[in-house]
């Protein structure tokens, strides 16, 4: 290792490894909440074992980090029904009891988030299961990914995950969740018990083809079924789950994250740098800067924007990323070129599209394709449009086709999208709320939120430049 990675990842680590007074603070927090729990469970006569897994459990957390996942786990016999229910009912009971306020969040079944001293308590019914069990529900692996993790894993490993999770945030690949299709913790964990440190899995990725690379820790399948196993998860990085043989732990990864972590990774490697850790603070961009920005490129800047009640961040970021696609889609059709899309929102009450495309208006003509000459359709066609106003040139036979050129009823980019916005699929919760859809463009889009989120994601949006990379 070279003296300036090696002193850039001792820098990383001493920010990342948390103090020994914030250790202190969790483990008190713990300890309370255990307590809690314990008297929750008798005071209802329901028995569970209430526990601390993620990356608490598992000494993975990073400093700074304010989140606990926290456990209730009860026994297999009880039916998952009542296991949703009385789950969900004691989880309210230990945060009312923590003198905290809580929501009910949503992934495979609900939970209850709460919010406790500074800290987000996820409260997770699921069920107790031991090492070799299948699990019943998706939250069940949890516990055997602590129990995995700590027997795979040295003090040493634990600092490099560390590692690893901060350089996955400073490149913006990390998570799970559907707004960043990334790696999850324990899949960072995993790949340090898999390659060995932080380096050597930087190392390693510069061999990884997409759609074409498995990692199978526990060696479940013959190298000869690496085929199949490519088919069967359909993904572009497969990382076998120690503890269930039948989950793709890579799934959420998409191609852009496995990309940008492999180039990311080369890059460290021929320069590094701190900047991959701890990119500097994007500042949100001003009027007069988007003003110049745009005027340069000379396309037309299209916004649509939509405000929204509260739902679950992945089915929210679904419907949006199926919204700009369809919405692409349609343009595309009617004669527009797309020449970069993308979405921000702030989760709470505002969803905002931003399209880019190369004009505002089409031109007035616009050449139509009718049938071919002889078909069944022709004499139609042709009585359509012989004596229409509206057209200019034909009907005309081209090789061995009809066409008109006829004017168009409407060229200009936001009447368009108003007059056929039933052929743009929003997804089923942001259909609910279309109503609420105004349109901009150009300068109008730069005050669409005056959210100072809103104004950094749009200089990005622009920029489109990796800050990692100057
Ligand atoms: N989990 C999982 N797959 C996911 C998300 C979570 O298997 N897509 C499980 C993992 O066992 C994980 C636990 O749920 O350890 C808690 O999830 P999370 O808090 O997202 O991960 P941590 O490992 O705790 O990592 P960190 O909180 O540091 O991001
Ligand atoms: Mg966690």
């Amino acid at each position: 290792m070279s003296k300036e990675i090696s002193h850039i990842l001792d820098t990383v680590l001493e920010r990342v490894r948390p103090t020994l007074d914030e250790r202190e603070k969790v483990r008190m927090i713990i300890e309370k909440i255990t307590r809690v729990a314990k008297e929750v469970s008798s005071e209802f006569g329901i028995h569970f074992e209430a526990r601390v897994l993620g990356s608490i459990a598992k000494d993975t957390w990073i400093s700074g980090d304010k989140d606990i996942d926290f456990f209730i786990l009860f026994p297999k016999k009880i039916p998952v029904q009542e296991l949703k229910e009385q789950g969900l009912m004691i989880a309210k009971k230990i945060a009312e009891k923590m003198h905290g306020t809580y929501k009910e969040k949503y992934a495979e079944h609900p939970y209850i988030e709460a919010h406790i001293s500074g800290y987000t308590i996820d409260i997770v019914p699921a069920y107790l299961i031991k090492y070799g069990e299948r699990p019943i529900t998706a939250t069940d692996r949890t516990t055997l990914h602590t129990i995995y993790i700590n027997n795979k894993l040295s003090s040493e490993q634990k600092d490099q995950v560390r590692i690893l999770k901060q350089f996955m945030k400073g490149i913006e690949v990390y998570g799970a969740e559907i707004k960043v299709g990334g790696f999850s913790g324990y899949l960072c964990e995993l790949l340090i018990a898999f390659y060995g440190s932080f380096l050597d899995v930087l190392k390693a990725s510069r061999f990884w083809r997409p759609w074409r690379t498995v990692i199978d820790i526990e060696e479940y399948y013959d190298t000869r079924d690496y085929r199949r196993i490519l088919k069967k998860f359909a993904s572009p990085l497969v990382v076998i789950d120690p503890v269930d043989k039948n989950r793709n732990v890579a799934a959420a990864v998409s191609i852009k994250s496995f990309s940008i972590f492999k180039f990311a990774s080369k890059r460290f490697l021929a320069f590094p740098s701190l900047k991959f850790f701890f990119p500097p603070e994007e500042r949100p961009l001003s009027r007069a800067e988007y003003l110049s920005k745009i005027a340069k490129r000379g396309t037309c800047i299209l916004g649509l924007r939509l405000q929204i009640t509260p739902i679950s961040p992945d089915i929210l970021w679904g419907q949006i990323f199926r919204t700009l696609k369809s919405l692409k889609k349609f343009l595309e059709r009617r004669g527009f070129r797309v020449i970069s899309e993308g979405a921000w929102s702030d989760e709470e009450s505002e969803v905002i599209f931003l399209v880019e495309v190369d004009k505002e208006k089409l031109i007035p003509l616009e050449k139509h394709m009718g049938p071919p000459v002889g078909s069944e359709e022709e004499d139609n066609f042709i009585r359509k449009y012989l004596e229409n106003t509206r057209v200019l040139s034909g009907p005309v036979i081209e090789n061995r086709r009809w066409y008109v050129y006829r004017l168009r009823e409407r060229v200009e980019v936001e009447e368009i999208i108003r007059s056929h916005i039933n052929e743009i699929s929003f997804g089923k919760d942001l259909s609910k709320h279309i109503s609420s859809l105004t349109f901009g463009k150009n300068e109008e889009v730069f005050d669409f939120s005056l959210k100072n989120s809103y104004r950094k994601y749009l200089r990005k949006w622009l920029d489109k430049k990796y800050s990692w990379m100057t």
